[in-house]
């Protein structure tokens, strides 16, 4: 037996969180659930004060509810929204965004 495996597998048990995609869309999905009034069940506002999420990069999600949510970014509407969003929080909801084709919004 090859003494190295074990800690080639302790290496990427370590490692691996680290380095996979973080955001898991069907937990965004999940968690999208409060948001959709404003932003749509598919991220296509229905109203015309509040942004469409559909199809936004993943990296400026993020980027914008941390922005809300330390308060760099502020909303009377959506700053109390993020407030309780987690960093993981965060990059589920991204990558379920981010997963959203644009075209649903008309079909
Ligand atoms: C009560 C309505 C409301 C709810 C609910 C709401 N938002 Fe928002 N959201 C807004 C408004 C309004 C803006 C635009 C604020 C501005 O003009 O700066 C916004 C902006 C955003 C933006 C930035 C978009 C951009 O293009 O810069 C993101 C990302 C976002 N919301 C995500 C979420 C998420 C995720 C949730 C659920 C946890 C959520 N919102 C819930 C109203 C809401």
């Amino acid at each position: 037996m090859n003494g190295k495996i074990p800690i080639l597998a302790a290496i990427l048990i370590f490692v691996l969180p680290a380095t996979a995609p973080a955001g898991d869309i069907e937990a965004g999905r999940e968690k999208s659930k409060t948001c959709a009034a404003c932003h749509g069940a598919v991220g296509i506002s229905p109203n015309t004060s509040w942004p469409n999420l559909a199809n936004q990069q993943v990296a400026y999600l993020v980027k914008q509810m941390k922005a809300f949510r330390d308060g760099e970014r502020s909303d009377p509407w959506m700053s109390p929204m993020a407030k309780s969003l987690t960093d993981e929080d965060i990059e589920d909801l991204a990558a379920f965004y981010n997963s959203l084709p644009v075209r649903d919004a008309y079909q």
